[in-house]
């Protein structure tokens, strides 16, 4: 069976292990623009060793966005950017990967830091105003929250169109991954979810036909990025609220995804309101990534509190998904993909740090060689004298 840092191919894109650092917002863009910060949280991961970094949620249109503060590829001055940081990433051995997404009713919010709620007078005195959302019914997230518009056939149209645009300026800034956000309860998630979705065309109503949009966003996506680069879909594999999108749902929709040419389905869950039968365990996303990969015959990445280099290296030898996607572990230690790698053992006998970035390899050798001779640490009440 594979191992966690072996290398993978999708398509013509090597993979140098089976780890990702999952798509995180950081709220901290300005106009859709990331800056120096942004080169820095994904430069660390690099550096860390991971195979795959998505750069967070990233608009497909203004008012595709979540917060002011999200990243964009609506236009063409927000492509040099994100160039800068993939060209970190490839001169670092890691595959950069773009998450690209329409909020639809769960735009036009604060920042999660600053409530997560509808944007009040507070935002509105800054220059944050709120912008009028989209949905595939006339229903709000929440009661405080702006009411979207149903999506007529032009709407929909224009989506697909940013979607296929914000690919185009995705490949320009040199990314060999594309995930459509397709979960959470953002706009192709919610067309799927009958909690959100109460259309009565065909668009509405029976799986195929909550499945119709979505499926036609990803053809166009597909079509639009190169035959020779993977594409990713990130589901909700459950809504986890009665009555919602269930497994068995997510895997005929995983099959219709591999016809169009997806090459992995990121398992994720939730995203709808109401009551919840979610419940965060350690791996608690693993047995929809298991149960879509074995039964519609398509590989998967497993998410959610994967925190343990052995929890991720059996996920990977039990053949319950094909890659480990981590996010707020990856915040709490971003070399934990190198530190993984040590601690199974999937390292050169010589130099346990050769897989490290050269600059740090030499000196962290040293260390190790130093602290095995003295065979302990420096007592606290020595260094407290
Ligand atoms: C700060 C933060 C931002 C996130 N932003 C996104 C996002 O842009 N797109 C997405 O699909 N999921 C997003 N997520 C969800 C993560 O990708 C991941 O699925 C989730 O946190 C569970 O993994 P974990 O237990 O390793 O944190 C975000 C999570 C965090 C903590």
């Amino acid at each position: 069976m594979p191992k966690l840092f072996d290398k993978i191919k999708l398509r013509d894109v090597e993979i140098r292990n089976r780890t990702i650092v999952s798509p995180m917002c950081m709220y901290s863009a300005t106009d859709g623009i990331l800056n120096d910060f942004h080169l820095v949280h994904i430069g660390k991961f690099a550096l860390g060793g991971a195979g795959l970094i998505f750069i967070e949620a990233t608009g497909v249109s203004p008012e595709g966005r979540i917060t002011h503060g999200d990243s964009g590829l609506w236009n063409d001055d927000q492509i040099e950017p994100l160039k800068r940081i993939v060209d970190f990433m490839k001169a670092h051995n890691t595959t950069p990967g773009i998450q690209l997404a329409h909020a639809g009713r769960k735009a036009s919010t604060q920042r999660p830091w600053e409530g997560g709620g509808a944007l009040t007078e507070k935002e509105i005195a800054i220059g944050e105003k709120p912008w009028a959302t989209v949905g595939p019914s006339a229903i709000a997230f929440d009661p405080s929250w702006v009411v979207p518009k149903a999506m007529d056939e032009r709407d929909m149209e224009k989506v697909k169109n940013d979607f296929v645009a914000a690919a185009k300026r995705a490949l320009k800034a040199g990314f060999e991954v594309v995930e459509m956000h397709n979960a959470h309860g953002y706009l192709l998630q919610s067309f799927l979810s009958p909690i959100a979705n109460r259309r009565e065309d065909n668009f509405g109503g029976s799986l195929d036909n909550r499945m119709r949009f979505p499926l036609e966003v990803a053809q166009a996506l597909r079509d639009t990025w190169p035959a020779d680069k993977p594409m990713f879909v990130r589901v909700s594999s459950i809504d986890g609220v009665e009555g919602g999108f269930s497994i068995e749902d997510a895997i005929a929709y995983a099959k219709e995804l591999k016809k169009i040419g997806v090459d992995v389905i990121d398992c994720s869950s939730g995203g709808q309101p109401g009551k919840t039968t979610i419940h965060p365990d350690f791996g608690y996303q693993v047995p929809y990534a298991k149960a879509i990969r074995e039964q519609a015959d398509i590989k998967t990445a497993a998410v959610g509190l994967i925190v343990e280099a052995h929890q991720a290296q059996k996920i990977i030898e039990d053949g319950e998904a094909d890659f480990v996607a981590l996010a707020r572990e990856a915040l709490n230690e971003p070399f934990w993909f190198l530190h993984a790698q040590q601690e199974l053992g999937q390292v050169d006998e010589k130099n346990s740090y050769s897989d490290w970035p050269q600059q740090y390899s030499f000196w962290l050798d040293k260390r190790k060689h130093t602290l095995d001779r003295l065979n302990s640490k420096p007592k606290v009440e020595a260094l407290q004298k």
